[in-house]
């Protein structure tokens, strides 16, 4: 009886924590959260205790507005997690808001999902922070491959398929045969570099200061990857560092193309190195398929036709980048015959 209740009314979780955002897919429901991967924190008394004040959007709101004795922190940083504790606060915070959208209420099952490349320390540290988070099972499946999963690419074939996922803080080149990565090389160069670009050249032409906030608006309203006949332009307000005053300048996307140029030119260079290091059977499967490019990052304008123009390989934004990963981890969720094909890295349960 126990055993049936609580096979009924346990819910199963596909977890992407990225740098930038957090994803959760519920089985049965699809995603049903996606959130900031920030938390506003007040400081408290002299010993200096912590009280949270907000998660999510609420708290990416305050990021460089915050009074004294208020801070925002990004728990992960280039997609490992650089502050354990208010990693584990912003997981329960967020699986309780997923679990109650769904209407169940026991501990989950969690599939969640790490870069590649991290080492052996950091992968386990993503477990144990999934179970403190009130997981009762955590398993972990690498990002490249739900990613591949999530967009529908041939992953379980003997054919070669190329996902590049360009989040908030890393950029991951994989290459993925038979149920598995072939080939996998990542770099910190992504989404926030682009944004501190575009900070360096307000700095440098105009002598002004913008927020992160700020230069990720710019990179998102007229950033693009590739130049255009028709210039977009924008108004921005920030303060001039000669006189500290207020100032609003018109900048227009061939300026911000110039800024954030050599951070294009590094995740270039990152994928045709990938290529040069994969065997020429796949390559041929990833010039006939073309290469996938998913994550936040990937959305910016004209960035597939510039690596397409780059590399000579068709290159297709995925569908939904910002959901890629958590779709894949839950086709492992709905699928059980995907499960045994996946390579599950760590599995572990809470106790
Ligand atoms: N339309 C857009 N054009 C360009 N960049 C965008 C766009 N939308 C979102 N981004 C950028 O995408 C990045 C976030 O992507 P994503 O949510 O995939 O990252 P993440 O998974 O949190 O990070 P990581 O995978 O590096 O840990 C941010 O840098 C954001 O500015
Ligand atoms: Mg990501």
């Amino acid at each position: 009886m126990f055993g049936m209740k609580s096979k009924f009314f346990s819910s199963e979780i596909g977890l992407d924590i990225g740098t930038t955002n957090t994803v959760i897919y519920v089985k049965s429901k699809g995603v049903v959260l996606n959130e900031p991967s920030v938390v506003a924190v007040r400081t408290l008394g002299r010993k200096g205790s912590k009280e949270i004040i907000a998660f999510g959007s609420d708290a990416k709101k305050m990021v460089g507005r915050t009074p004294i004795g208020i801070s925002t922190i990004n728990p992960l940083s280039h997609g490992v997690i650089a502050d354990f504790e208010m990693t584990e606060h912003m997981i329960r915070h967020y699986i309780s808001t997923a679990i109650g959208k769904s209407g169940v209420f026991s501990s989950p099952r969690v599939a969640v999902c790490v870069p590649a490349n991290v080492t052996e320390v950091e992968k386990r540290a993503v477990v144990e922070v999934t179970l403190a988070a009130g997981a009762k099972e955590a398993f972990i499946v690498e990002e490249p491959f739900a990613a591949a999963l999530g967009i529908g690419m041939p992953v379980y074939e003997p054919q070669g398929c190329m996902v590049v996922n360009i989040g908030g803080g890393t950029c991951e080149v994989a290459v993925l045969s038979l149920g598995g990565i072939v080939l996998n090389n990542a770099t910190r160069v992504a989404g926030k570099l682009l944004d501190d670009a575009i900070i360096s050249m307000m700095r440098q032409n105009y002598t002004v200061v913008i927020g992160d906030r700020t230069a990720e608006e710019i990179k998102i309203s007229v950033g693009t990857a590739l130049q255009s006949d028709q210039e977009l332009t924008v108004d921005v307000r920030g303060r001039d560092l000669v006189d500290g005053l207020p100032k609003v300048t018109k900048i227009g996307s061939d300026e911000v193309l110039e800024a954030m140029d050599p951070v294009i030119v590094q995740i270039e260079d990152l994928i045709r190195a990938t290529l040069e290091q994969t065997p020429p059977e796949l390559v041929r499967d990833i010039v006939d398929q073309g290469i996938v490019i998913t994550g936040g990052a990937s959305q910016l304008r004209g960035l597939n036709l510039r690596l397409a123009d780059a590399l000579n390989v068709p290159v297709h934004l995925a569908e939904q980048p910002l959901y890629s990963v958590a779709m894949g981890l839950g086709k492992i969720l709905e699928n059980p015959s995907d499960k045994n094909r996946v390579s599950i890295l760590i599995e572990r349960q809470r106790g």
